[in-house]
């Protein structure tokens, strides 16, 4: 079976891209990183492992968020990309997008789905009282992180925690989870 090949888009620091980068690409093959943020850190992550690396900056597009998002598909399709893997992208996409990449079009959330979708994961967690928390690898489906959900990652919030101790302790989860359920998918689809 050949390995599918997959684009990460990120927004920022990239070290989910990171992870997905070192862990054994043997189901599927980063091809492209894309940012719409033109500084974001992760772009430099992906250049230094050899991957080519673009910015499509969405503050050029003023409100049109499709005109972005043609944009952005243009260039996966260009490129025969088969995944579009989301990575601290902090863009709602349209139905446009969604619907174009269904099945085939993944996020990572920092929360254990359905609870806490959106932002400020961490302190919502521990203002529930919840006594665990964690991270979620979904598809994405129109309605914000409520697609079918690939794998999970849990931990127990200890009385010290703190949003930082909480987000911390996450994202090393996030690290181990994603590059398992994107190789799951990439296994999955044909
Ligand atoms: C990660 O914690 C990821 O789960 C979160 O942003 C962070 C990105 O970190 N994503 C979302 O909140 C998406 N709604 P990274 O840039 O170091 O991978």
């Amino acid at each position: 079976m050949s390995k599918k090949r997959v684009a990460i888009l990120i927004s920022g620091r990239g070290s989910n891209l990171q992870a997905l980068l070192n862990a054994e690409q043997d189901a599927y093959e980063i091809v492209l990183v894309i940012s719409n943020v033109p500084d974001a850190a992760g772009l430099e992550r992906a250049r230094e492992a050899g991957v080519d690396a673009l910015t499509l900056d969405h503050k050029l597009y003023g409100k049109d968020r499709e005109a972005f998002e043609r944009d952005l598909d243009n260039s996966l399709v260009l490129r025969d990309i088969e995944i579009v893997a989301l990575a601290g992208f902090m863009r709602v996409l349209t139905p446009f997008f969604v619907r174009a990449w269904a099945g085939r079009l993944v996020n990572i959330h920092p929360s254990l789905l359905p609870k806490h979708p959106g932002t400020k994961t961490h302190e919502r967690a521990l203002a529930a009282g919840d006594t665990e928390h964690g991270a979620t690898v979904h598809l994405v489906v129109e309605e914000v992180d409520a697609g079918e959900i690939i794998g999970q990652a849990s931990m127990p919030i200890l009385p010290s925690d703190t949003p930082e101790t909480l987000a911390e302790r996450v994202l090393q989860l996030e690290h181990e989870l994603y590059p398992r359920c994107l190789a799951q998918l990439a296994r999955k689809i044909s």
